[in-house]
This record gives C-alpha cells, sequence and structure tokens, in this order.
C-alpha cells in the first residue's frame, strides 16, 4: 500500500510511545464457561410485564452491547499510537475530571481482547459496538505522516476474534477523539480542513476492514461532543467562552459549537459519498451516524408557550443533524433563532449532505421538561441558550424520574418510545438500532463486591427501555432493528473519570478484574437463543414517568433450565 510508511518521529517521541516494546501481550483470565455461574447469589424471576427475551422481538433484531475507544482501550502511549484531543485534556486540566484520572490504562482493554470478547460471547450477544481511535491508525491525524501498522493490527486481531466467537462488528468510526496533531495545527473540527483528513483516515478504513466490516457509523454524539466541548467546556477540548466556565482557557460558545457542528457534518457527508461512490457496491455494507437527543415534554402542558419550546429543544439537540443530513438544510427554528451565527451551506454542499445514512443510530438516555424561556439575555450568547427554551429534569420540587448515577440522567423509560416515533415521522422509515442506553451508577468505594454487582436498577432500567422500544415497533411500525446496551463494562466515563460505572460488568481498577453485574446475566439470560417457553409470556407495560419513577422491585432468580 502506497501510503503504509513507517511513522517517522522524533527520539523522544519513539521513547515516550514505547517503540521496541514490542507487540501486545495478551493478559487477562481464560474464560472457559459463562461467568454467571458462579455468581450464586444471583437469581431470576421473569417478570409477567415485561419483555422476557430476544423471542419477543422479530427474529435477526441484534442484542449487543457498546464501548468507544478512549474509554476501553488503555495504551494510550503504547505501539505508536499518537495523542488526541482527550489524551491532552485529561493531562493538561486533571481538575477538570472528577477523580483526576485519565485513559492511559482504562480497562487495558488492549491487552484483554481475547478475554473481553469471550465475556461477549458467553453473554449470547451477537454483535460488539467498539471505536476506532483514529491516533492509533494514523498517530499524527494526517495520512500523509504516517501510517501504523500496529494500530491497524490491533483492530484486525479484534476482528479476526469476534469473527472466531460469531459476533458482527458494528464500528464507530470517531468517538470524540479528534487527533491532537490537527487541534494544534488548525484547530480540529474548527477549522473546514478537517474533512479531507477525515475522509482520508475514513478511506483507509474502508480499505483496510471494509471486506470485514458491514456497519460503519461515522460520528458518535456529535452534539455531546459540541456542547461539552465548545459550549460547557467539560469536554475535551475544553473550550468556551469565560463567563460560561472560568476554567476555559479559549473558546466562544456562541460561535464554535456552530462551526464545529457545520465541519462534522461536512465531514460525515464526505464519508458517506465516499463510501457510496468508491466501496459500497463491492463491500455491500451500510453508513449510519449516532445521535443522540434527550425527549422532551412540555414543563407545563397548558401552556402554549412550554409547549412551543419542545420543538425548538428537539431542533437544537437532534434536528440540528438529522435535518441537514436528511433534508440538506438547519431547522427553521435554528435558522431564525441563531442567524448569522449559524454557517450556510451551499446549494452543492446541501445536495452533497441529502440522505446520507443507510441507518440511524439512536442514543437515548433520559427525558427532561422543555421551558419558554422568557428571561432571555441578548448580550451573553451561547449555543446551550440560543433555542430560548429552558431544558430542566426538575418541576415542582421534584425529578421527571429517579435520579441515576450521572447528575444529568433521571429514569424515563417512555421517552425512547416516543422519541423513536418522533424520528419515524420527522425523518421517515429507516432502519434504527438504538446504539446506545444504559446507566451509571456512583462510585462507593464502601461497596463490597457483591453489593456493586446487586444492581437491580440497572436490571428494571433495561427491562423498561426494551419495552419502551417494543411499544414503538408495534405501536407504529417503527423499523427499530438492533440494540446495543451502553456499556459492557464500566469505564472511563469522560470528565467523571472512574467514578460513574455504566456496565454490565464491574471492573476492579485495581487489578483490572471484570465480575458480571445481576445485569450482566440478566442480560445474558434475556439474550439466549433458546430460551424456555414459559419465558415468553409478554405483556406491554404501560410505561411512563409514574410506572418508571416507581422502582419497580423485581426480585431475580436464575430459572432451572439457565442453570444446565
Ligand atoms: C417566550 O419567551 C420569549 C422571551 O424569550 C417571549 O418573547 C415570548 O413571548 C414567550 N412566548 C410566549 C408564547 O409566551
Ligand atoms: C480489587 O482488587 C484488589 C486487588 O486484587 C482487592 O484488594 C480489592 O478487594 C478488590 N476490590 C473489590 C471491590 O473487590
Amino acid at each position: 500500500m502506497a501510503f503504509r510508511v513507517l511513522v517517522l518521529m522524533l527520539l523522544s517521541s519513539l521513547l515516550a510511545h514505547g517503540i521496541g516494546s514490542g507487540m501486545a501481550q495478551s493478559v487477562g483470565p481464560a474464560i472457559t464457561h459463562d461467568p454467571c455461574l458462579d455468581l450464586t447469589e444471583y437469581q431470576y424471576e421473569p417478570s409477567p410485564e415485561l419483555p422476557l427475551g430476544r423471542r419477543s422481538f422479530p427474529k435477526g433484531f441484534v442484542f449487543a452491547s457498546a464501548t468507544a475507544a478512549y474509554q476501553i482501550e488503555g495504551a494510550a502511549n503504547q505501539y505508536c499510537r499518537g495523542p488526541s484531543i482527550w489524551d491532552r485534556f485529561a493531562h493538561e486540566f486533571p481538575e477538570r475530571i472528577a477523580d483526576g484520572s485519565n485513559g492511559d490504562v482504562a480497562l487495558d482493554h488492549y491487552h484483554r481482547l481475547e478475554e473481553d470478547i469471550i465475556r461477549m460471547k458467553f453473554m449470547n450477544l451477537d454483535a460488539y459496538r467498539f471505536s476506532i481511535s483514529w491516533t492509533r491508525i494514523i498517530p499524527y491525524g494526517k495520512i500523509q505522516t504516517g501510517v501504523n501498522e500496529q494500530g491497524i493490527k490491533f483492530y484486525h486481531d479484534l476482528l479476526d476474534l469476534l469473527e472466531k466467537h460469531g459476533l458482527e462488528p458494528y464500528v464507530t468510526i470517531w468517538h470524540w477523539d479528534t487527533p491532537q496533531a490537527l487541534e494544534a495545527e488548525y484547530g480540529g473540527f474548527l477549522s473546514r480542513n478537517i474533512v479531507k483528513d477525515f475522509e482520508d483516515y475514513c478511506d483507509l478504513l474502508f480499505k483496510e476492514y471494509g471486506h470485514r466490516i458491514k456497519k460503519w457509523i461515522t460520528l458518535n454524539e456529535p452534539m455531546v461532543h459540541v456542547m461539552r466541548g465548545y459550549d460547557e467546556g467539560l469536554h475535551a477540548p475544553g473550550r468556551c467562552s469565560v463567563w460560561a466556565n472560568r476554567a476555559c482557557v479559549a473558546g466562544d460558545s456562541a460561535t464554535e459549537p456552530y462551526i464545529v457542528t457545520h465541519n462534522l457534518l461536512l465531514a460525515h457527508a464526505a464519508a458517506y459519498r465516499l463510501y457510496e461512490k468508491k466501496y459500497k457496491a463491492e463491500q455491500q455494507g451500510a453508513i449510519g451516524i449516532t445521535v443522540v437527543t434527550f425527549w422532551f415534554i412540555p414543563y407545563n402542558p397548558d401552556d402554549t408557550a412550554d409547549v412551543d419550546s419542545v420543538q425548538r429543544s428537539l431542533d437544537f439537540n437532534y434536528g440540528w443533524y438529522l435535518d441537514p443530513l436528511t433534508y440538506g438544510r438547519y431547522p427553521r427554528n435554528m435558522v431564525d433563532l441563531v442567524g448569522s451565527r449559524l454557517p450556510t451551506f451551499t446549494e452543492e454542499e446541501s445536495l452533497m449532505l441529502k440522505n446520507t445514512y443507510d441507518f440511524i443510530g439512536l442514543n437515548y438516555y433520559t427525558t427532561y421538561y422543555s421551558k419558554n424561556n422568557t428571561e432571555f439575555d441578548p448580550v451573553h450568547l451561547r449555543y446551550t441558550l440560543d433555542s430560548r427554551a429552558i431544558n430542566t429534569p426538575e418541576k415542582d420540587g421534584a425529578y421527571i424520574g429517579e435520579p441515576m448515577g450521572s447528575f444529568w440522567q433521571f429514569l424515563y423509560p417512555d421517552g425512547l418510545r416516543l422519541l423513536l416515533e418522533y424520528t419515524k415521522e420527522t425523518y421517515g422509515d429507516h432502519d434504527i438500532y438504538i446504539t446506545e442506553n444504559g446507566m451509571g451508577t456512583q462510585e462507593d468505594p464502601k461497596q463490597t463486591l457483591a453489593e456493586a454487582r446487586a444492581d437491580t436498577m440497572r436490571v428494571n432500567f433495561y427491562n423498561a427501555h426494551l419495552a419502551s422500544i417494543r411499544q414503538a415497533m408495534i405501536e407504529k411500525d417503527v423499523k427499530v432493528r438492533g440494540f446495543f446496551a451502553w456499556s459492557y463494562a464500566d469505564n472511563y466515563e469522560w470528565n467523571d473519570g472512574y467514578s460513574v460505572r455504566f456496565g454490565l460488568n464491574y471492573v476492579n481498577y485495581t487489578d483490572l478484574s471484570r465480575h458480571p453485574k445481576h445485569s450482566a446475566c440478566w442480560y445474558t439470560n434475556f439474550c439466549r437463543r433458546d430460551p424456555p417457553r414459559e419465558d415468553n409470556n409478554l405483556k406491554m407495560i404501560t410505561a411512563g414517568p409514574a410506572s418508571a419513577a416507581g422502582g419497580r422491585k423485581t426480585l431475580l432468580r436464575r430459572p432451572a433450565a439457565y442453570a444446565n
């Protein structure tokens, strides 16, 4: 391959990147049987109100779990991987991470590939959504500066293991980890230059892996990256207006979120068109994007100002991406309210953007109230205020649903059904994968391992959200094709560090051992391909805030057939 040159680096960075440390050594225990069989305190009792297994869903529906490179891989400074904006942010501003941590080691997934994939196999999963680290493949971001053979091989090793154990890869190309070299050179996604570099990176991935990967996700949650990274300054690259967050060294919350989104959209479209033109006929794969939004309900349903604000909340969080990628233009509300700060597409760009996904990847976590912002301040402009809508989880001293471990998340499963129905109505009848859904719990150092694993609340969370999905499929014929639980295991939760645990599997960060939580064993059972007949007595729950917040108690007992 013409570009296949060894990465040229200065001696100092050679040392820093550990050249000479050889190939990855596999560590971690050999997993030879379903680890849930050792979880003796685990009990499972099917509850008649809930979907009880994969047979409650159409044949071929994909059940899986998801991760992202920086959150799990570790080996951040090894095997010639270059730094991303997340390496730089976590190292330069540890005080902006809840526990001052970084992803240098994370779950050391890099060295525990086989253990992790075998655990997923024993969970009866059909697929695995992971992301490729751009700087493991192209350490300095631009293909002309070199391709890292060790990085290329790492993902082939991962794909080999998935093939061996019968899991289908769903691959995210960019999960927030923009190469730091491109950030330094031209401001990363603040510059349109990134479109070409991203396209080159995608070209390399399609050429190298396209015969093995049939489901591509260009970008993960661009809205969250932009909001946290350029409006609030909470995520890498940590930019925002100083009045919005004093920790921000540079940035402009009024303009940069729009510029970055514009370039992310163009980068996505470039990747889609490249695949369409050069690879699709032969490789027969599908390309989508993963978007996220909270669902919104009016703060006061009797106040038309609040009812109207719901649409603005959805447009600013969701339509911001799906309108351009479906219709080639930004939502009308954004054009009106953001004015000249909103970049515009040329006619040619608009055509290039239109209809650039084969499926929608949808991440859902929670629902908020939306309320007309009657005290809009035209002097302090920023993206999160431009919608003139206040998004809040609180009303009359009560939360919209039971609080979860992340400060922003509350239990509201019915929002997923409503979001699925809205998506079909607004953007058409596309294939949809729930590419993330899950809940975090706060790290509690006083908890024993047994206590940390007894996560009944997470079992209820998944049950309720799967019921909500199923309801959208039955009642409105929404074409949901798969469900990816976030996450396979506890991992590096960005600026929450390791203090919030989203995993089905518990990770001990001292010795990096993995242990299935009750939710992992519940999911293992849910995903069985041969569930006992009596498991299938499904009735729909009438989902809603009341049933959701009620904290339904499900006693868990392992069914007799499961013990065999
Ligand atoms: C919503 O708030 C804005 C101020 O931001 C105000 O001008 C507008 O009249 C309000 N809408 C309604 C319907 O009350
Ligand atoms: C984590 O691992 C360390 C070292 O093996 C051990 O001492 C500790 O008890 C473990 N923590 C939990 C919660 O199991």
